[in-house]
């Protein structure tokens, strides 16, 4: 008999609609759909078409009609600032509807988007909520994004209004946030009518007089705002996310499919109940930050825990197992770095002695490859369940995952397990056909995808349809490579475009050759992601100087570094680039970024057979030596 994975992959393979209309059965809604699943426009697909909803209301309000508004909603825990604080769900609610209300007072309505540049403060999850609230579009930029960054999405989204911390607090630094939305703003073409600038005590930012708020104060004057009923098919937030080139893509997410299957992944896939207390420890700025710092557990009835802090340094590698204990964490979801980093300070795990973990039960990781060596370290160190599952910034979800909720699968090492039911998987070659099971290929989603995974790309069908849908018609395109084994288990080994991976942070290559080539003394360039100990992957930057350069190279290396920092941001972690001779190209011109990669991380290759000139290859190796790269043990 099929085991109850089996059974309930089955089923909503075989009824989506029906599946899905049950599971939003969960949830309130101001006006039922009218059909589960609009098919009628192929291949843009719409889920709960004709409903009206509110994603705040069922986060925080839906809870409190039922009797749990003094349940604790949020958990603010920031080692940086020596902060703990706790907000009940009426608390938070009452909080998010001030804030709304001034929102509204600044004239933002239903569909006017809104930018949040903010730190891990309960303030960026209220500016969220308050968005959600109003029916206004949110966007939230990662702090750790240069002013450029934020300018571009500026100009793409066209906010009405930002809302801004003064700071963000950085391993011993204070980064002045205020400072750098000012130059944004200056950048870009498009400028908001007005910002809300959350004043921390560790920097105060300058204010533009007429342009910028205080966000305490026009909160606390405002009337609590009611929720405004949207249509499920309307966008709740827009997140830009690496393409292949500079420019990001604005990932949209839908307000009714997105809170149908993240309240059902709660359950199912983490096996979290309402009243727990879940902890994703990322950031705001990213899906993860999203989808279950914020919206899920919220939605779900869970307690969720804001962790501003490192995994390590804050104060030491124990962090995360005092935030465990001392908030009675059940279940945590990071990044495979972030154990890394722990494993790295604290090898033998002594500091977990010092706390009781007995209330927690899972761990799980995404974001890069969750390397088995690492999981088979926290396996040990906790003595618990450690489960790699796959998703991406566009599905909004996991895609791949053992699913805690419904049955727990053998684990193998190096795999994120089995396909999530709603999802339908396959491994296709370049050609698009399918491949055989334990075949590498390119792994693609049958459309339509279930609620939650993006509908379009912001004001952009067509850039939709050419980035994820052209390249094999009736799928939708990840961009990462894998197989699928006879046990049906899924492994994802690689990307197929330009992006890379770096502490789980999801950054193109193609954006940083694009600094690159903007310094005047560069005539070529090619950057590639190599493997790291810790981050996973780290990009490394290869130039060509023009010639009759005479500045010395050590100075080009060192102001090619600052320009990444300055134009991409902190996050980009680009520390590292060659000067080379020339860049290793087919006969046709097109760069030969794979090779390089595997010439610096010391793996086999096969000489492409289109290589213009294979000696450039040993020029390259070379190079790289001294930097520590290229090496064979
Ligand atoms: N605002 C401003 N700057 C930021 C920032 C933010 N929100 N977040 C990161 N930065 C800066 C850092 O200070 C660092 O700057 P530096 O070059 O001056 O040192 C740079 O961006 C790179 O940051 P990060 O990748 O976090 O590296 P780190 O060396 O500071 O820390 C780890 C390494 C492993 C501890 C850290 O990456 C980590 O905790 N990872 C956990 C995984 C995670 O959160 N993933 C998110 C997706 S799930
Ligand atoms: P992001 O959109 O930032 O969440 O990054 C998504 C990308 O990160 C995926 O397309 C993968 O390349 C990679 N990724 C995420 N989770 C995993 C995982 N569990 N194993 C391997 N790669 C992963």
């Amino acid at each position: 008999m099929a085991g109850r994975y089996e059974q309930v992959y089955a089923a909503a393979k075989a009824d989506p609609e029906g599946f899905w209309a049950e599971a939003a059965r969960a949830l309130h809604w101001t006006k039922p759909w009218d059909r589960v699943l609009d098919a009628s426009n192929p291949p843009f697909y719409r889920w709960f078409a004709g409903a009206e909803c509110n994603t705040c209301y069922n986060a925080l309000d839906r809870h409190i009609e039922a009797g749990h508004g003094e349940r604790i909603a949020l958990i603010y825990d920031s080692p940086v600032t020596n902060t703990i604080r706790k907000f009940t769900t009426l608390e938070l609610r009452d909080k998010v509807a001030k804030l709304a209300g001034a929102l509204q007072a600044q004239g933002v309505q239903k569909g006017d988007r809104v930018i949040i540049y903010m730190a891990m403060t309960p303030e960026a999850v209220m500016a969220m909520l308050a968005c959600a609230r109003i029916g206004a579009i949110h966007s939230v930029v990662f702090g750790g994004f240069a002013p450029r960054e934020l300018a571009t999405r500026i100009d793409d989204a066209k906010p009405k209004l930002i809302i801004a911390s003064s700071c963000g607090l950085e391993a011993g630094r204070v980064v002045e946030y205020k400072p750098l939305l000012d130059q944004a703003i200056e950048m870009a073409a498009h400028k908001p009518s007005s910002c809300l600038v959350f004043q921390r005590p560790m920097y105060v930012g300058p204010m533009t007089a007429g342009r910028d708020f205080d966000f305490d104060a026009e909160s606390a004057k405002a009337p609590p705002a009611d929720c405004v009923a949207v249509q499920a098919t309307d966008p709740l937030y827009v997140l830009y996310t690496s393409g292949t080139t500079g420019i990001p893509k604005g990932v949209v997410r839908q307000n009714g499919g997105h809170m149908v299957a993240l309240n059902w992944s709660m359950k199912n896939i983490y096996g979290v109940n309402p009243g727990e207390v879940y902890w994703a420890a990322s950031d705001v700025g990213w899906v993860v930050g999203h989808s279950y710092i914020v919206y899920a557990p919220l939605i779900a009835g869970c307690t969720t825990l804001l962790y501003e802090g490192k995994p390590v340094g804050t104060p030491d590698a124990g962090a995360y197992w005092r935030v465990i204990e001392q908030h009675k964490v059940v279940a945590l979801f990071t990044a495979p770095t972030a154990f890394r980093a722990i494993k790295k300070e604290d090898p033998k795990a002594e500091l977990l002695k010092k706390y009781d973990l007995t209330h927690f039960r899972t761990l799980f990781l995404a974001g890069e490859r969750a390397d088995p060596d690492t999981v088979k370290w926290a396996e040990d160190a906790l003595g618990k369940p450690v489960i790699d599952h796959w998703w991406q910034t566009e599905t909004g979800w996991p895609v791949a995952s053992n699913c805690m909720g419904i049955e727990v699968l053998p684990v193998k090492h190096g795999s994120p397990t089995r396909i999530v039911p709603g999802y339908d998987v396959k491994v296709l070659d370049d050609d698009g056909h399918p491949v055989k099971a334990g075949d590498i290929g390119n792994i693609v989603i049958k459309l339509p995808m279930p609620p939650g995974c993006l509908p379009t790309l912001w004001n952009n069908d067509e850039g939709f349809k050419k980035s994820y849908l052209a390249r094999f018609p009736g799928f939708y395109n990840t961009g990462d490579a894998g197989f699928i084994d006879e046990d049906g288990y899924i492994f994802i080994m690689s990307r197929t475009d330009d992006i890379i991976n770096v502490a789980g942070h999801r950054l193109s290559t193609g954006g940083m050759e694009e600094v690159l080539a903007s310094h005047p003394d560069v005539a070529e360039c090619a950057v590639v992601g190599v493997a790291d100990a810790l981050k996973g992957q780290v990009p490394l930057g290869f130039v060509v100087l023009k010639a009759g350069v005479t500045k010395p190279e050590e100075q080009i290396l060192r102001e090619l570094v600052q320009l990444v920092r300055e134009r991409i941001g902190p996050v980009a972690a680009f520390k590292q680039a060659a000067v080379v001779k020339r860049l290793p190209k087919t006969r046709s011109g097109k760069i030969l970024r794979g090779t390089m990669q595997k010439i610096a991380d010391a793996q086999d290759y096969r000489l492409p057979a289109t290589i213009d000139d294979p000696a450039i290859l040993g020029e390259i190796s070379e190079v790289l030596q001294p930097l520590g790269y290229a090496k064979r043990p």
